[in-house]
């Protein structure tokens, strides 16, 4: 496959600097309009797929309310910012030798009310992601609509991040953290930077 590149509004170096010292980093605007309508298309296309997320081989966890699409190779714009975060990954790769060997991502929406309570993506290093990668695709978020992540920085420091849209909240797949009850439709795409090969 040819090579992506980073788009060249993202400082790479901002993004290693902050994950060095913070364990996360923030990326604003980060595709270009034609993009992001794309991809908001491809979402809100296929919503009639997505299923709840808490129900996993059956069991029902109370943790989460939000509903996930896995990212498969027919999506093929959201594909597009996969391979952007593959590309990106090579660059962690560089600077912090972490591995990363795969990207896998899905969909998300979270309607009125629903919500993700505290928790790690990756608890005591059990699993291969290494680092989240939330990207937010409504097309308006206002301050007071809930909805925030909450997030504990490598330091414990917390900070309470808007859902902003094109915005990428970039962190340690094992720091602390739970998306606040939202009080309108919220769409994203959470992907993780694994060391292993991806299960989907
Ligand atoms: C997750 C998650 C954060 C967010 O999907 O694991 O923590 O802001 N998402 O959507
Ligand atoms: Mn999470």
């Amino acid at each position: 496959m040819e090579a992506v590149q980073l788009p060249a509004s993202w400082s790479v170096d901002q993004i290693l600097d902050d994950l060095d010292q913070h364990g996360f980093s923030i990326i604003d605007n980060a595709y270009d309009l034609t993009y992001v309508e794309q991809l908001i298309a491809e979402c809100t296309d296929n919503l009639a797929r997505f299923r709840d997320a808490a129900i996993q081989n059956g069991v029902v966890s109370n943790i989460r309310s939000d509903h996930i699409l896995w990212l498969t190779e027919d999506l093929k714009i959201s594909n597009q910012h996969v391979q952007t975060l593959h590309a990106l990954g090579q660059e962690l790769n560089r600077a912090f030798f972490l591995g990363i060997k795969d990207v896998e991502a899905h969909f998300a929406y979270y309607n009125a009310g629903e919500f993700y309570a505290l928790h790690r993506d990756n608890p005591q290093g059990k699993n291969g992601r290494m680092i989240s990668a939330v990207y937010y695709l409504h097309d308006q978020w206002q301050d007071d609509w809930g909805g925030e992540l909450h997030l504990q920085d490598k330091n414990d420091q917390w900070h309470t991040l808007q859902p902003k849209p094109n915005r990428i909240a970039i962190f340690q797949s094992d720091l602390l953290h739970e998306v606040v009850k939202a009080k309108h439709q919220r769409l994203s795409i959470t992907a993780w930077l694994r060391s292993d090969a991806s299960l989907i």
